[in-house]
């Protein structure tokens, strides 16, 4: 690989080379077994990062606070609403001033239409890099952990079919960023990529092209399918969940009324049956359960949906003591 990866920010993994992603997969796969084994691995010693959420969080907030501890370094957890940006403190001054405290800057921003912007903005005020921990349209980090728990369970990923479908939830209008991210990464792994979804539920047409071109590249396949069922038969990899239609419209009312008519769209057995006998069932969480996917399907024996959220740990381990 040419050159170093140090300060470099991770937005999206579409701004990555393969190789580059191909180096963050060596380096976790690495930091997972010494963390297995119990070698110390102590690569980031007196450094800090801040984690700025203007969101909930489990899995993000653990794993990257765990990380930090596990690499000698510390993490510094900051809820928004603790802070001075409602009275006033711009993005601007967020990038200059925590990237001279800090070594590098993690941030949560989901609201639509918003949050990647804010991003970016408090990215090219940084010092020091800056990580998507999600927004309205990647969640950058949640899908090297799917492609690391793809590539544990099924080996080469190339000719893999993997249905990232919508699935009805009630809980709330949750972002496109695992979608998007999910078609644009396995895209460039010759994955074979569905995209399953009623025809409310559009993702971002110009993140759809790229997944296409992504396809063409690398030579993998995508096509956009309506059907839920259709979109599990034969696959290997099932990736059902819920996500807003907030290209239609922001208004919850109006999208609560809109999902209701896909409540049949939830993962369950008969579903499973129509995929691969060895298929995985994959979910980021949080899940709406016996919604979304019934029990039987999420604690099933296909399911991996714990290994996942522990790979989002190795994965954030490897991008920090990459580019920190
Ligand atoms: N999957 C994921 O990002 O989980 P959290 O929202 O709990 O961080």
């Amino acid at each position: 690989m040419e050159g170093s990866l140090r300060g470099r920010d991770m937005i999206t993994t579409q701004e990555w080379s393969g190789e580059e992603i191909q180096a963050i997969l060596d380096t976790a796969r690495d930091l997972k077994r010494k963390r297995e084994v119990g070698e110390p691995h102590a690569y980031l010693r007196d450094k800090v990062i801040s984690l700025l959420f203007f969101f909930t969080s489990t899995r993000t907030r653990n794993s990257f606070e765990a990380g930090m501890a596990q690499l000698g370094g510390h993490a510094q957890f900051i809820d928004s609403t603790t802070t001075q940006i409602s009275h006033g403190d711009t993005a601007k001054e967020i990038g200059e001033i925590l990237g001279r405290y800090n070594d590098a800057i993690g941030i949560r921003r989901c609201d639509w239409g918003l949050g990647n912007r804010y991003i970016r903005d408090v990215a090219a005020a940084s010092r020091v890099p800056v990580f998507n921990m999600q927004c309205d349209m990647y969640h950058p980090f949640q899908i090297l952990a799917d492609l690391l728990t793809i590539i544990e369970r099924k080996g080469d990923p190339r000719g893999l079919t993997i249905n990232v479908s919508y699935a009805y939830a009630t809980s709330y209008q949750k972002p496109l960023s695992v979608p998007q991210s999910l078609i644009l990464l396995m895209t460039r792994f010759g994955m074979n990529v569905r995209l399953t979804h009623p025809p409310e539920f559009r993702l971002i047409p110009e993140i759809v092209e790229q997944a296409r071109e992504n396809a063409r590249q690398h030579d993998g396949s995508f096509e956009i399918l309506d059907d839920f069922d259709a979109g599990f038969e034969n696959a290997d990899i099932v990736y059902p969940k819920s996500w807003g239609c907030m290209l239609r419209t922001t208004d919850h009312g109006e999208s609560a009324k809109i999902s209701q008519r896909y409540s049949d769209w939830i993962a369950d057995d008969h579903r499973m049956t129509l995929a691969k006998k060895d298929a995985i069932y994959m979910h980021c969480l949080p899940a709406d359960r016996n919604i979304e996917v019934t029990d039987s399907v999420i604690d099933g024996p296909n399911s991996v949906v714990y290994q996942q959220a522990e790979n989002r740990l190795h994965v954030q381990k490897a991008v920090m003591v990459l580019t920190m």
